[in-house]
């Protein structure tokens, strides 16, 4: 094995840093099944096990997708998607809820659940439907 010169060893360590501070979320026990349904296993991806929390996918069917969860029932989840209803502008996580920020967005809110808080948007953010048992929770 050559030496360790300064380069690769800072190159190695920033990358390593990078992938330290990523969240472990989304990839967690979440997989596409046969029937193009999304599902994920509520047991093994325990980030959505506290009330307020979020998970973003990236979903062939649908885009970009929020799995909330709003209260500690089975089925106490908000699944939605991130594009605004105004004019399509994926919306980002905003004081406790979302935003369609500028520029290229025109200044909509939503709450975490995807209810709409102040437009221009004239609805919520599009649900969609899903399953929940106690185990897992599954995107149609
Ligand atoms: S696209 Fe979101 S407010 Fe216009």
């Amino acid at each position: 094995m050559p030496p360790l010169s300064r380069r690769n060893f800072i190159c190695g360590s920033a990358a390593l840093a990078a992938v330290a501070t990523v969240p472990a979320v989304a990839a967690t026990g979440i997989k596409t099944l046969s029937n193009g349904k999304t599902e994920i296993d509520l047991v093994t991806n325990t980030s959505l096990s506290s009330v307020g929390a979020v998970v973003e996918l990236d979903i062939k069917k649908y885009g970009k997708v929020a799995v909330v969860r709003t209260s500690k029932s089975v089925s106490g989840f908000s699944v939605f998607n991130l594009s605004c209803p105004h004019a399509g502008v994926i919306v980002k996580q905003s004081n406790g809820g979302w935003a369609c920020p500028p520029p290229r967005g025109h200044g909509s809110e939503f709450a975490l659940n995807g209810n709409l808080k102040v437009g221009p948007a004239s609805s919520a953010l599009k649900a969609i439907k899903f399953t929940a048992t106690s185990k897992k929770l599954t995107i149609a």
